[in-house]
């Protein structure tokens, strides 16, 4: 048979977390500009959801909201039934959500801050993975992990910990769950996103090559690249302006 490449996202379901702003909206958006079909998570952000919702629709496909704390194992559950119940099935994860934490400094973590990153950064993302998992028996799944789960980066231990984490959980997913689905993250540097403070987005400018942080479609686009290519597996794809090149 004839292999085509890129892979045809015409028609596939995909699920994006966190896709209410910043990176998970320009994916949610890249993926309806493919053709996919698109259920949107939020958590807190309604509104932008919605938002989302309608950009998705005006390329022509079938999007929806779904709220869930992705964190929570009962809201993952519903979140993922909906989507189920909607689309009838799920071709394409993309664990997106992620916080970031107040605390720089190790000594300032708290306990609670700690479970709350990665709560959502890594534990969001391994269960919300097994409750699509229980439906999808082919399909691609792409976690956004971090520069800083790679290098430390310059923000709190829990964070890069979280992200650390994220990339060994690819890993690990890649090697269960071949050869049918296929497990790959992208780790972007700095974003220009809600998630960095804009006092601080004018330094990490200087920290990479390329002389700029990333436009979040610019991370969308490697999370294409990953969907349209069906012998990529475990991999992880650094989008940061050739920062770790040092
Ligand atoms: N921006 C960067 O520089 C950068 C760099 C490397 C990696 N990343 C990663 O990229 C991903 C997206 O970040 P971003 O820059 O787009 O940040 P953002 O603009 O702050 O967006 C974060 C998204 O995560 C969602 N979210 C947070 N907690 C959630 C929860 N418990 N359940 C479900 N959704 C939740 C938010 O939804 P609600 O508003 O509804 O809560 C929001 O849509 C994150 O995983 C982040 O760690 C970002």
């Amino acid at each position: 048979m004839l292999m085509v490449i890129p892979v045809e996202l015409v028609g596939k379901i995909a699920l994006v977390t966190g896709a209410g702003r910043g990176i998970g909206r320009a994916i949610a958006v890249a993926l309806a500009k493919k053709g996919a079909n698109v259920a949107v998570n939020y958590a807190h952000s309604e509104k932008k959801a919605l938002e989302t919702v309608e950009l998705c629709r005006s390329y022509g496909v079938d999007a929806i909201a779904v709220k869930a704390d992705v964190s929570n194992r009962e809201e993952a559950k519903g979140m993922v039934e909906e989507v189920i119940n909607h689309f009838g099935r799920i071709d394409i994860l993309v664990n997106n959500a992620g916080i970031l934490g107040n605390a720089l400094k190790p000594m300032d973590v708290t306990d609670e801050e700690w479970d709350a990153v990665l709560g959502v950064n890594l534990k969001g993302a391994f269960i919300v993975t097994q409750e699509v998992l229980r439906y999808m028996k082919r399909g691609k799944i792409v976690n956004i992990a971090s520069i800083a789960g790679k290098d430390g980066g310059t923000v709190g231990p829990h964070y890069a910990a979280s992200k650390g984490g994220l990339i060994a959980l690819t890993f690990n997913l890649a090697r269960h769950l071949a050869p049918n689905i296929l497990v790959n993250a992208v780790a972007p540097g700095p974003v220009d996103t809600e998630l960095i403070n804009p006092e601080i987005k004018e330094r990490l400018r200087s920290l990479s090559l390329t002389e700029k942080i990333a436009k979040p479609e610019e991370i969308a686009h490697a999370v294409i690249f990953l969907l349209e290519n069906d012998h990529i597996t475990g991999e992880v794809v650094d989008v940061n302006g050739g920062r770790l090149m040092d």
